[in-house]
């Protein structure tokens, strides 16, 4: 943000905004400036704030609390409605290019930046547009920029001074690229581990998760009451998701917490206040509801307690159409979230309808006029907080505007390998740990040389990983390249064997298997029990066990796991969560050149069902272990038992939007990574049924055919579709050498709404493993979830 020490002087101290609330302002739609003298009890701020308001009319207020997505709207529609917010989402970037040039962001920030600041008729003042975006990890949006560990990985550094130089680098790239917004920290309470968005969360103690949190704030914003406080190389923060995110039953994400309130709030209010004291600028509404009430709409808590009783004084954003899941609300019409206290309406695509519902809603009285002035006063109160009001400055003509050498710098990067080496945490180690100076280390697991698994969700693209290759990420290095380097300055050497052949080079003295979890994001990451399943490491660390090759562990996960197989048998282990872009700082502690002083912040399980542990019995490592490398830590052998890993009985191929593992849908010979993109004249694109992005709709060209495949887990499928349009022509499915024409099938079911469809032995006699659909015409469907289940013998297909 630019600097601007008129504001700055009076805005730095917190207790300033709450002269706010009664503060008399012209208030018809329309309305010419406000005549009367000016009430000399406000301070400066505070009577430009009320002049501005003044002067507005009620179209441009409500244009205020409208935030739209980057793609779906353009500088010509701000330039003509002056929405007073924007965002990207993980999936948006600059002109519909998620893998746009830095330069890019900064061109388009520019864009807007100029449509709202051309003059208005008459008095109307000039109000900038703000832009947010979800800088979670560093600007990991943006190529080339510094990607440090996720959440959970900082939580375990126990560093808070650290987590504040993070914020400030963070900061500093995200002004870079014109944007003055991050929608972070998220300061959830992970309380059940199977919840997608853990890795998300510092802790899931709430005491540690506040420590975390108001770093992160300081470190984005700046020190409340010093001249740099959301000045230059600082942006605006955001403590998200208020409240209860991390508290859903069963760890399901945007679900349900019920529990006394109190007891809640022990637990997932605790960040929160810390954040307000340091001077935080924004809190965002969290999807889920409260003893079922949806908190985008709950009063008690978006207004009685976090603004009366904890006296935030900022901006209350909305969550992604958080608000259209109010009971009564759609995402275009939603009165009851403006009334029950949120400020700005976080609706990507759909805000023209809600821009123009608003505005009805505000001139029939169903809105009061003083909560639109209250909400607009506190969208203009951070801007002036954040020095662009009144100094119209474009951001490329900002200090840090377009400053690319600063962008993933040596020194940023040096901050997130310090951050990486930190937040190690060794939980076994019978001595092969450090590695020994000279010697030769093989490197094996498909996730080694791969920086976008190392990064996890919130990746270049929402979910991360998918089309991602190392080419994605210039001037990061993935934890093999990171070993080869360290080892080559000590003296040792490493080598790449990825699936353990080591043919012709000598035996090594030890080996390096990375392996983990792909990355994923929100609810796509929810699982059922925390049993980790891909079997690659585990092969890997036996095959070189029996070659006597002594192994260490690494293991890239969202949040503990159950990997008792994996601890059996290797020599060491250590938790890397997800480390982003420095995978050198793995490296760093397994050659013993920086401290093993990662801690776990959060319960390691010892069974693999995943009820929440929370610091109670029954932990294999509690809250606060870590081996330090000075001995050895040796584990007696665990048990291997695990229910939900020998339950039989069906399997998820496609479900919340993603492809189980090693499931592949293929165009004509080339991968749709989870269903989604366009090869072979088929065009898969994300659309949402229950949640975001949760189905697909899928368009064949003539003569097309979408094939897919994965482990058996039945000997029928269960498919969740609908037809839109009648086929034009045949449509076959087909598997193992048989061929069912269902074009009559999908003829019938067209416009009937969503349904299921039921394949089993008795109507395609080769079911595997297996399934093509084809088409000769032009046709499309959508589709929900694809499952393999177990069907009773002659069971019939349906549609
Ligand atoms: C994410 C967005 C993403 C979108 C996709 C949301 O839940 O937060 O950033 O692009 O879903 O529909
Ligand atoms: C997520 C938020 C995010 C927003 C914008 C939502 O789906 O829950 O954490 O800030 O999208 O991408």
């Amino acid at each position: 943000m630019r600097t601007f020490v008129r504001l700055l002087a009076a805005s730095a101290s917190v207790g300033l905004l709450s002269a706010c609330a009664g503060t008399p302002v012209q208030t018809s739609a329309g309305a010419a400036a406000n005549t009367s003298p000016p009430d000399t009890a406000l301070s400066a701020d505070e009577q430009q704030i009320a002049d501005l308001l003044s002067r507005m009319s009620l179209e441009r207020k409500v244009a205020q609390l409208i935030m739209p997505d980057i793609s779906s709207i353009t500088p010509t529609d701000v330039e003509k409605y002056r929405f007073g917010t924007v965002l990207n989402g993980g999936n948006s970037g600059p002109y519909n290019n998620d893998f746009a040039p830095a330069e890019d962001w900064l061109k388009l920030a520019d864009e807007f930046w100029e449509a709202s600041t051309g003059p208005l008729d008459g008095d109307e003042p000039v109000i900038p547009t703000i832009w947010g975006t979800d800088a979670v990890h560093g600007h990991a949006n943006v190529i080339g920029a510094t990607i440090f560990p996720h959440n959970i990985g900082l939580g375990a550094t126990g560093d808070a001074d650290l987590i504040r130089r993070i914020g400030a680098a963070t900061a500093l790239e995200i002004e870079i690229t014109g944007i003055d917004w991050t929608f972070a920290p998220t300061v959830a309470v992970a309380r059940d581990d199977r919840w997608g968005r853990t890795y998300e969360s510092y802790s899931e103690d709430p005491a540690r998760v506040a420590q975390m949190g108001i770093a992160m704030v300081e470190g984005l914003q700046g020190q409340p009451g010093t001249v740099g406080f959301l000045g230059d190389g600082h942006v605006i923060a955001t403590a998200k998701h208020f409240f209860g995110d991390g508290g859903t039953a069963q760890g399901v994400d945007q679900g349900e917490v019920n529990g006394n309130i109190e007891d809640l709030k022990r637990i997932h209010v605790t960040p929160y206040p810390p954040a307000i004291e340091a001077g935080l600028g924004s809190v965002m509404a969290s999807f889920n509801s409260i003893n079922g009430k949806k908190m985008h709409g709950n009063k008690a808590l978006l207004t009685d307690l976090l603004r009366d009783e904890m006296q935030f004084e900022g901006l209350v954003v909305g969550d992604w159409n958080g608000h259209g899941q109010i009971k009564g609300c759609t995402n275009t019409d939603c009165p009851q979230a403006m009334i029950a206290g949120l400020d700005v309406y976080m609706v990507p695509e759909d805000w023209k309808g809600l821009y123009e519902n608003t505005l009805a809603q505000v001139r029939d009285g169903t809105i009061p006029l003083a909560r639109i002035d209250e909400a607009v006063g506190r969208v203009l109160r951070l801007k002036q907080r954040a020095g662009i009001l009144g100094g119209e400055v474009a951001p490329s003509q900002r200090t840090y505007g377009g400053r690319w050498d600063l962008l993933g710098s040596d020194a940023h990067r040096a901050i997130a390998r310090e951050a990486v080496a930190k937040s190690m945490v060794v939980l076994k180690n019978t001595g092969v740990l450090p590695l020994k100076s000279g010697a030769n280390i093989a490197v094996a697991g498909s996730a080694a040389d791969s920086i976008a698994q190392q990064s996890g969700g919130w990746t270049i693209t929402w979910q991360g990983g998918g089309e991602l290759t190392n080419a994605s990420f210039p001037g990061a290095t993935s934890i093999l390249q990171g070993i080869k380097d360290v080892a080559a300055q000590g003296g040792s050497s490493a080598f790449l064997a990825e699936d353990g052949e080591i043919a012709g080079s000598a035996k090594p003295d030890a080996a390096i298997v990375i392996f983990g979890e792909e990355p994923y994001a929100e609810f796509v990451g929810d699982r059922k029990d925390l049993a980790y399943r891909d079997a690659e490491g585990l092969e890997l660390l036996r095959k070189f066990k029996a070659e006597g090759v002594p192994t260490v562990a690494v293991f890239l996960s969202g949040r503990p796991m159950w990997v008792n197989r994996e601890l059996n048998v290797a020599d060491a282990f250590v938790a890397a969560w997800l480390p982003g872009s420095e995978g050198a700082g793995v490296a760093d502690v397994l050659f013993g050149n920086v401290p093993a002083t990662g801690k776990l912040s959060f319960s390691w399980p010892s069974d693999c069902n995943g009820a929440p542990l929370n610091s109670a019995e029954g932990a294999l490592f509690p809250v606060g272990f870590g081996a330090s490398l000075d001995s050895a830590a040796p584990l007696p052998m665990l048990s291997e038992e695990c229910a939900a890993l020998t339950a039989g009985g069906g399997s998820d191929w496609f479900t919340a939007g993603r492809l189980a593992d090693r499931v592949k849908a293929l165009s004509k010979g080339t991968e749709l990574p989870d269903l989604r993109g366009e090869a072979g004249g088929i065009a898969a694109r994300g659309i949402d049924r229950n949640a975001q992005e949760d189905a697909r709709a899928i368009t064949f060209g003539p003569g097309t055919a979408l094939d897919l495949s994965g482990p058996q887990g039945g000997n029928a499928f269960r498919i969740t579709y609908q037809v839109q349009q009648r086929p034009a022509g045949p449509v076959v499915i087909a598997s193992g050498g048989s061929t069912l024409d269902v074009t009559q099938e999908f003829s019938v079911a067209a416009g009937k709404g969503w349904r299921e469809m039921v394949l089993t032995p008795a109507c395609i006699a080769g079911l595997g493993n297996a399934l093509t659909i084809r088409s000769d015409a032009p046709f499309a469907m959508q589709v929900y979830e694809i499952a393999q289940e177990d069907a009773a013998e002659g069971a019939e297909c349906s549609f």
